[in-house]
């Protein structure tokens, strides 16, 4: 196949803005951070940083991304109002290359109980959304929300005036998750047939997965003329999800002789960016999930086992270096000095600086103490967490449970409040509980816990545990992480870095001037 312009397809990653919208996935600015710049690495052309009028929060961290990012396009979304488009161009100056993301609804039932617009209003707000955008920018995007359940003679007649208006992307999003791969790939093809200055927009697939089927629109709305596709890394997103991204480019990849289409994924960052995604938000990767889950590349059967032998692509359709998998090998222990360690970080994809690398390698050297095996899995979960916890207001200094079958459980944690020590011993119904009731009896607040996950980096009993906590308070969701080799005391930090997240939210997120 060759490369050409005209069947490249551009990825248009929303993992920060749609993906964001899945309940319990909310990211802070530095997690935001460190996603965009995973997500530059790999190669994304548009990074849709946010909602930037939705909170001074979400403002920040469009205006933080687009300072950073330099070799993808940094997008803010907003609705077709005035404000919301002045408030994304705000956020957007410091980029090297911003996009203004506008949108309106289309379908009749949008229209008539979302918006109470009539029809005529709508196009109305489109000419003057698109115009709006771009007196402030050149790269404007123009979505018809739940474009597939609209009428298609009406959907011609937006896309028509957004074009000329000066949308040079033109989204038709599948909204609801509703539609079939045949019907999506029709609509493209209709849209671009019928409207008359068509060709002088790219048009793009943004597909929710309601019904399973997000990937498989997004590929027909390709074979149908579409020549970007908005998705998100594991498929995170509002409700279902979205359209995953690192299916979508593997399926081009894999798969060019049917589909003939190409992007600039550097697809061997896949896995790198999965693991980040999961960790910041708490959301765990499910083992079968294509590409990326823990059973992608495994084969359990002796007769598969046995065929790979003898050749792996009896069972295997692409490699799993090609994403970025490398098989879990022993690779260290309390013997590997600090130039190994150095190294294995930078393998694994770590720019730590001096103090950060120093904390990472003394843990590493008490982990070698106590565990036999250090795999790439334990490297990566202590520098998370380090990473997580260092630099905090809070921070856990030391801790002692007791548990026992009749229920009886204490903690003894002693922590760090603002550089102040303090210590709380307390009671539980067993010893995670009684940690958490220490540090609550400690921070003097008692944020509502809507999700406590715990599962073992490596095999074996000496494994650490890394362990996931969800803190709400007043509408504001943080995830913490914590890793240990002790169960209680990684659920302990992750308690503690989801109350560091969830002050830094108190400050930051202030509603904006909607
Ligand atoms: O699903 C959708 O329609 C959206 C739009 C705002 C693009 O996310
Ligand atoms: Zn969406």
């Amino acid at each position: 196949m060759s490369h050409t312009e005209a069947n490249r397809v551009r990825i248009f990653d929303t993992t920060l803005r749609d993906g964001e919208q899945s309940p319990g996935a909310s990211m802070t600015l530095d997690e935001k951070l460190q996603i965009a710049s995973v997500l530059e690495g790999m190669g994304v052309d548009i990074i849709e940083a946010g909602f930037a009028i939705a909170s001074n929060g979400d403002f920040d961290c469009v205006n933080k991304i687009a300072a950073r990012v330099k070799n993808s396009t940094v997008c803010s979304l907003a609705r077709a109002a005035l404000g919301d488009i002045d408030r994304a161009a705000e956020a957007l100056k410091p980029a090297a290359s911003g996009r203004i993301h506008t949108f309106i609804a289309t379908s009749p039932l949008h229209m008539k109980f979302k918006l109470q617009m009539e029809p005529e209003a709508v196009i109305e707000a489109i000419h003057k959304s698109v115009s709006h955008a771009r007196s402030k920018i050149d790269d404007v995007e123009w979505s018809a929300e739940d474009a597939t359940r609209s009428d298609i003679d009406f959907l011609c007649r937006a896309v028509e005036t957004a074009i000329k208006a000066g949308a040079s992307t033109i989204n038709l999003p599948d909204t609801v998750g509703y539609t079939t791969p045949a019907e999506y790939e029709a609509m493209f093809r209709t849209i671009i047939e019928r409207v008359p200055n068509a060709d002088k927009a790219i048009f793009s697939t943004h597909c929710h997965n309601d019904l399973g089927l997000a990937v498989a629109n997004s590929l027909a709305g390709i074979a149908g003329g579409a020549r970007q596709v908005e998705c998100t890394i594991n498929g995170i997103g509002e409700r279902a999800g979205n359209a995953a991204m690192e299916e979508v480019v593997m399926a081009l990849r894999t798969r060019a002789d049917a589909m003939p289409y190409h992007t600039r994924i550097v697809t061997q960052e896949i896995m790198r960016a999965s693991r980040l995604v999961s960790t910041v938000t708490g959301f765990t990767v499910q083992n079968n999930k294509a590409i990326v889950g823990a059973n992608a590349f495994a084969h359990e059967s002796g007769i598969h086992q046995d065929g790979m032998l003898k050749n792996a692509e009896t069972y295997e359709i692409m490699t799993p270096e090609s994403v970025g998998v490398t098989k879990s090998v022993l690779t260290m222990g309390k013997h590997s000095g600090r130039h190994a360690f150095a190294d294995k970080l930078k393998e694994l994809g770590y720019e730590l600086g001096d103090n950060a690398f120093q904390d990472c390698f003394r843990r590493f050297k008490e982990l070698g103490d106590r565990k036999k095996n250090i795999y790439d899995e334990d490297i990566v979960a202590l520098v998370d967490d380090e990473v997580a916890t260092n630099a905090n207001r809070m921070q856990v200094i030391s801790l002692n449970t007791y548990s026992s079958t009749t229920g009886t459980a204490f903690s003894d944690v002693t922590m760090t409040i603002d550089g102040e020590e303090k210590k709380a011993v307390v009671y539980g119904s067993g010893p995670v509980d009684a940690a958490f009731n220490a540090i609550k009896s400690m921070i003097g607040f008692e944020p509502h816990l809507q999700l406590f996950q715990v599962h073992a980096v490596t095999q074996g009993t000496d494994a650490q545990a890394e362990c996931t906590v969800r803190l709400e308070e007043d509408g504001r969701t943080v995830n913490g992480q914590g890793a240990h080799e002790d169960t209680v005391t990684a659920a302990a930090r992750a308690y503690v870095a989801a109350v560091n997240k969830l002050l830094v939210k108190r400050e930051k997120s202030a509603p904006g001037p909607v």
